[in-house]
């Protein structure tokens, strides 16, 4: 399995182009069940989680082709065709190596009537059940099923508009209900639906499909069904997590990096926290330039919370700046119940942080210093190459595969910032 070494201790200067979001193409790729027309989704990042997506399209009998941008910073494209389509069924061995397969369960059933979905696996995060998903559908109509741990949906004569109001926030339960509302038959009103920026893209792409839905990026959505949705071209959004990470990366490190291709509004939550702990975010011409100059961080307290609040995806991150500030910041975790899985490995690095509850007491050190760690989920291991930006000497992350998941050509966008990374190849 390859590691990735880093030598700790540069500052970074220089342009980082940001790609387009996974947790957006990832159900963008889902919407394509929802015509038998070609969609066409530009500025696609290539990762290990929409290779997995474009699998299990293809095992439904999708037709799919991929092409990568032209050059370093360039999004590729997507050609997604879901006409022939022979199987509903989403198995096992491609449902558990992520969650957001899931996705396809609310657009087969609208399109298909039925499905036939593996419950899934995903990061090791907490529980993370499917509940809200079944519910949402089965008040659309669908009779849910659960065997042999598959979620069986049927819905013969297919989706009724409803109104459905989530308990508390779900992003994929408010995807994929959208995704089925627009193939039901009348109006369907979302109410706490998610407002984070990828729910508005879906549904912008989905407009352009031919639906026709209001309140995208409130929490009341209503969706009004049509028979047929037809093919689209729509472009993918920057990526708010990796935007956020390269800036916690500048604030980490030190030096000056303009992310070209992304934009300040993504990441209003981290902006405050950030400057607070003494580094500038500036809007540019090309994207939003994040500097810090000389003096050491200041703690900074934050609390995750569903969008427009401080993203749960840039927790991890987030902690290891805190680690090196000075001062004690408060972290809070309120989305997920065992997200603090990059905390040992921190401590590995001669961090001082203790968890309690949903809070981590991180107490900021001078100075990290380079360990062997083991990355446990995708936005963890992020952290810990952060966390070895800044240490002291050398950082070997083990167990690369979680990175590939979700941060595309990490070591050459670091590398050009002036960053010493490099990956080991097995
Ligand atoms: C999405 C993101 C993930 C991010 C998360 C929260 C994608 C592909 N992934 O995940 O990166 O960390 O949003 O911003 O977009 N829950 C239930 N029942 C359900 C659904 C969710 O109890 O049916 C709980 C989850 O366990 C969690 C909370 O609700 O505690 C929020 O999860 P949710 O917003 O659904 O996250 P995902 O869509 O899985």
């Amino acid at each position: 399995m390859d590691r990735i070494r880093i030598r700790g201790g540069n500052r970074l200067s220089g342009e980082i182009p940001i790609s387009g979001a996974k947790n957006a193409a990832l159900p963008l790729m889902a919407a394509c069940l929802l015509t038998d027309e070609k969609l066409v989704l530009m500025n696609a990042p290539w990762l290990a989680d929409v290779g997995f997506m474009g699998e299990l399209l293809r095992s439904f009998g999708a037709e799919t082709s991929y092409v990568r941008g032209p050059s370093f910073g360039e999004g590729g494209q997507w050609e997604l065709t879901a006409k022939e389509i022979r199987s509903t069924t989403a198995d096992y061995d491609l449902v558990r190596k992520m969650r957001a397969s899931f996705l396809v369960l609310g657009p087969l059933v609208a399109r298909f009537r039925q499905a036939k979905v593996s419950m899934p696996g995903g990061c090791a995060i907490g529980a993370r059940p499917v509940d809200l998903h079944l519910k949402a559908l089965e008040t659309l109509g669908a009779e849910i099923l659960l065997e042999e741990g598959y979620v069986i949906a049927r819905a013969p004569r297919g989706l009724k508009g409803a109104r459905i109001e989530f308990p508390f926030v779900s992003v994929g339960a408010t995807e994929n209900t959208l995704m089925a509302a627009a193939l039901a038959q009348g109006e369907t009103e979302i109410l706490n639906a998610a407002r984070e920026p990828e729910i508005v893209d879906l549904g912008l792409c989905l407009i352009a499909m031919g639906a026709t839905i209001s309140g995208l990026g409130t929490s009341r959505i209503v969706v009004e069904g049509t028979d047929t949705l037809h093919g689209a071209r729509h472009a993918v959004l920057p990526d708010r997590i990796e935007t956020g990470t390269y800036a916690i990366a500048a604030a980490i490190c030190g030096g000056d990096i303009e992310l070209t291709g992304t934009s300040a509004d993504l990441i209003g939550a981290l902006i405050p926290p950030l400057e607070k702990a003494g580094t500038m975010v500036v809007t540019t011409n090309l994207g939003v330039s994040v500097r810090r100059n000389g003096s050491r961080s200041s703690a900074s307290d934050v609390s995750t919370e569903p969008y427009p609040g401080f993203p749960t995806d840039l927790q991890a991150q987030f902690m290891a700046l805190a680690a090196t500030a000075e001062g004690t910041s408060r972290i809070r975790e309120t989305i997920f119940e065992n997200r603090f899985m990059h905390v040992p490995e921190l401590l590995r690095m001669g961090a001082d942080i203790q968890v309690q509850g949903d809070t981590a007491l991180v107490h900021g050190v001078e100075r990290l210093r380079g360990a062997p760690v083991m990355a446990t989920d995708l936005r963890a291991s992020v952290s810990l190459v952060l966390a070895g930006l800044a240490a002291e000497g050398d950082t070997v992350i083990n167990r690369v595969y979680h990175l590939d998941r979700g941060f595309e050509r990490l070591e050459e966008k670091l590398s050009a910032v002036g960053a010493e990374i490099e990956r080991l190849k097995e």
